[in-house]
């Protein structure tokens, strides 16, 4: 092989490892599991912080839905940029309250759809949480 060809192969090798590279994230959780309530520390601070903001008044303790919609649903259309906005922002109109002057929250919204997003896959059990390992 001469020497173009093999630079040629190696950039089209390249090219096609960057463009799988999201695709691949895409399909890899955002959270760790294990025994459904074993889960990694940035999905454990995801629980904490949806306890301590009480998320569950508005939208139930196992996100069923209460008088916000079952987050179980929501996290299966929405995308992780839509929740983060929702979240965020709220609706206030529509009675979801805005997070974004929680430092709680702004710090944790990765960490919070990890755990809304194993609760509505059905990997993580509702209620209490352990980290892995402890
Ligand atoms: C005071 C009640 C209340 C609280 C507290 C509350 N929500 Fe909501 N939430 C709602 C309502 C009502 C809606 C539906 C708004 C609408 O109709 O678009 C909603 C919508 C949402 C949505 C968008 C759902 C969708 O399908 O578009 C997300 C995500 C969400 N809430 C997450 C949270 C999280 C996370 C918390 C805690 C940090 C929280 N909510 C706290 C009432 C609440």
């Amino acid at each position: 092989m001469n020497r173009l060809t093999n630079n040629t192969l190696i950039a089209a090798v390249w090219t096609l490892a960057m463009l799988s590279a999201p695709a691949m994230a895409a399909d890899t959780p955002p959270y760790k599991v294990a025994d459904g309530n074993k889960v990694d520390a940035q999905t454990l601070s995801g629980w904490k912080t949806w306890r301590s903001m009480a998320c569950e008044r508005c939208h139930g303790a196992a996100q069923e839905g209460m008088v916000g919609p079952s987050l179980v649903n929501s996290l299966r259309v929405l995308s992780k940029e839509e929740f983060k906005t929702a979240v965020l922002k709220g609706r206030i109109e529509k009675g979801m309250p805005n997070f974004d002057t929680s430092k709680m929250v702004t710090e944790n919204i990765d960490n919070l759809y990890a755990y809304l997003k194993g609760r509505s896959d059905g990997a993580i059990a509702p209620g209490r949480l352990q980290e892995m390992g402890k």
